[in-house]
């Protein structure tokens, strides 16, 4: 289940829908193409991860997922533009019959996007019992045996944590009283959680990183991971940047910037939503960099439209 059907989400699910049918191949897939090597090097001992782990395969995989507006994932796909329009056509039925479910959303919290397919409900728990029913419902009709959430959403404004995300009652309480500090996101993955669905955060969004939400994942042996999908402009820092850093080079500036140009980049014109990109992906190339290391030469760390960090 991915919340947000957008330009990652259709991506994603076009890929694994293409290399079902034979017509792509998984590349950049870690469980697809990844071999994992078993014993000393010279055993040669590597299986195919899918092959050494019991993994559900590509084919009994069904997507569902939620979104503010009503695009099915072909069209959704199209407006993305990110893959081609050939490429797209051959897998139009399988993608057009994913229609995404009425969302949770509030404007408050991603202050550049509004869409008509949105729950009405009495308060923030209302809207997690509902979300909780999408789930049930998907689960059913599809006789599922095991369900993952990808928050595959925008992001949202900056949070921090407050007294509603200290405890799980703190929490519940909270979403009773629409407490401001519960956005959107964390409202799914309470949802995910009670319903013992594993939860993967796509998005810099606080989400899963507050005690309540690991509370009630230990509670309910639910698995939670991630910050932002770092699989773009940030993969390819961590792969630059410990080779500045193994060296003493220092940097000057880094500028990135997203060329996809979709809504997400709409979203993140929003200073409130960009800050909370930028407070990851900074920290990112801080932890590796060590600016300290490097200060005298006058270190300054700056940001603008992208992200630009200076360390040396
Ligand atoms: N594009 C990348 O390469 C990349 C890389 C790393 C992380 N990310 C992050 O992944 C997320 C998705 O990126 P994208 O490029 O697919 O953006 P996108 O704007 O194309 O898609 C996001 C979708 O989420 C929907 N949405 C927003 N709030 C929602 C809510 N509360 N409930 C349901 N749907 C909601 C939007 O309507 C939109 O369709 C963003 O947070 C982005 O910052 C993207």
């Amino acid at each position: 289940m991915c919340v947000g059907l957008g330009a990652v989400a259709t991506t994603f699910i076009a890929g694994v829908l293409a290399v079902r049918k034979g017509i792509s191949s998984p590349i950049g897939s870690v469980t697809q193409m990844g071999t994992i090597r078993l014993g000393k090097r010279t055993e040669g001992r590597s299986p195919l991860v899918k092959d050494f782990v019991p993994l559900a395969g590509l084919n009994d995989i069904v997507f569902g997922g939620w979104d503010i507006f009503e695009d099915n994932c072909y069209e959704s796909a199209k407006h993305a533009g990110v893959l081609e329009k050939d490429l797209l056509e051959q897998i139009r039925p399988e993608l057009e019959a994913i229609k995404p479910w009425k969302a949770v959303f509030d404007r408050q919290y991603v202050k550049r996007l509004d869409g008509p397919n949105v729950k009405k409900g009495k308060n923030k728990r209302d809207l997690a019992e509902q979300l909780r029913e999408d789930i049930r419902t998907f689960k059913k009709e599809h006789n599922l045996s095991r369900l993952v959430m990808i928050w595959c959403g925008s992001t949202e404004i900056f949070l921090t944590e407050t007294p509603a995300h200290q405890s799980i009652e703190a929490f519940e309480k909270g979403m009773e009283e629409n407490d401001p500090s519960i956005p959107s996101s964390m409202i799914y993955t309470y949802a995910a959680l009670m319903e013992g669905v594993p939860y993967a955060n796509g998005a810099p969004n606080l989400s899963v990183d507050v005690p309540a939400m690991m509370d009630l994942a230990h509670k309910n042996q639910v698995p939670i991971t991630g910050k932002d999908f770092k699989t773009g402009q940030t993969l390819i820092k961590t792969v630059i940047a410990p080779g500045l850093k193994a060296r003493l080079l220092g940097v000057q500036g880094w500028y990135s910037t997203n060329i996809l140009g979709n809504r997400d980049g709409e979203v993140l014109d929003d200073p409130e939503s960009f800050k909370t990109k930028e407070e990851s992906k900074k920290s990112v190339l801080d932890y590796i960099l060590q600016p300290d290391l490097t200060k005298k030469a006058g270190t300054t760390s700056t940001s603008s439209a992208g992200s630009v960090i200076r360390c040396s």
